[in-house]
């Protein structure tokens, strides 16, 4: 009589297990957000973020100097305003607060990859991602303004922006105004299919951008939406981006998927605030394994399709990686 299928014996040891394992992630696919804020000397542990830091200018030589120990190449950067305003201003500002911690980076680390988030949010008083006039965000004001905000990006030597207001043409008009300055060279990874997540919630108090009224629902996604999500892709593409991003990213694997089946460009994936505090709360409660929790989810992201991670997970996975692979 035929024996039925033994898939048990390709288990049946941590080795065996290794040779057949589908997906591994790699340190060169992590990329890891880091917050910065005005002042000297501080280095202070984000309330709902645990594990993860404001760090003022002065402490990014210490701090980049162990993401690069680790092996990590990519990180991307946050900035707290020392003032919010209506025009976003420090936003744009040559001296504004990434601008200097990209040229205090590079200054010391001229090879480590410099990722800028480019969006308003931090610094608009009403903490909407575009320009608000009569209560409602504006498109076309804002994407001139976020095209200032990445070509300053660039002027102090960020190695590639990252859009991630969804508003419309934004990619056309930032790719536009880096080609008219010399910044051919810099790519442009959009955050494509950002959805209005409730998953944001620690990063808004970690980057103090809560809009001061109504939501973000009328330029972020619905997550009920897959179709959509194609269409964002479809014209970000168009208008030159070089990676799409997918965000969130746990609640989103099939999108993830759908837009790595449907499109050849590289995918970044998004574990937002949230997914990364569920862990590492649940954990501390002692309800998950933090590490397991944390090696399956960036897994099962890996797997969807994503070919790069961005995750405050990314010096933990690295050490595990460092241990592990
Ligand atoms: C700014 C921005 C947000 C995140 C990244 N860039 C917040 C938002 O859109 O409200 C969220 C990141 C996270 O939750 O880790 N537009």
């Amino acid at each position: 009589m035929k024996d039925f299928k033994r898939s048990r014996r390709l288990r049946s040891s941590a080795e065996i297990r290794g040779l057949v394992r589908e997906t591994n992630v790699h340190i060169s696919d992590l990329i890891y957000p880091m917050f910065v804020v005005p002042g000297k000397n501080i280095k202070r542990e984000i309330p709902n973020m645990p594990e993860q830091y404001h760090y003022s200018v002065d402490q990014l030589k210490e701090a980049v100097k162990e993401v690069i120990e680790l092996g990590i190449k990519a990180i991307v950067f946050f900035g707290l305003p020392e003032n919010k305003d209506e025009d976003a201003s420090e936003a744009y500002a040559m001296d504004g607060i990434v601008q200097l911690a990209v040229k205090e980076v590079k200054k010391y680390y001229p090879g480590i990859l410099v990722i800028t988030d480019v969006c308003l949010c931090q610094y608009t008083s009403h903490g909407h991602c575009g320009v608000v006039k009569g209560g409602v965000v504006i498109n076309d004001e804002s994407i001139d303004k976020l095209a200032a905000v990445a070509l300053s990006h660039a002027m102090a030597g960020a190695d590639m922006v990252a859009p991630s207001d969804m508003m419309d043409g934004r990619v056309g008009r930032i790719r536009e105004i880096l080609d008219k300055n010399n910044f051919k060279h810099i790519p442009i990874m959009s955050y494509s299919v950002k959805y209005a997540s409730a998953f944001y919630g620690p990063f808004r108090s970690a980057a103090n951008c809560a809009p001061q009224f109504g939501d973000r629902k009328t330029y972020q996604m619905d997550p009920a939406n897959r179709l959509e999500a194609i269409r964002q892709v479809e014209a970000d593409l168009e208008e030159g981006a070089d990676i799409i991003m997918v965000k969130p990213a746990l609640a989103y694997l099939d999108v993830i998927r759908e837009v790595k089946n449907g499109f050849s460009a590289p995918i970044a994936a998004y574990q937002v605030s949230g997914e990364y505090a569920m862990i590492k709360i649940a954990a501390r409660e002692g309800l998950i394994k933090e590490e397991e929790s944390m090696v399956e989810a960036l897994a099962a992201i890996k797997r969807a399709g994503a070919d790069m991670i961005l995750t405050y997970f990314a010096k933990d996975m690295a050490r595990w990686i460092r241990r592990n692979q």
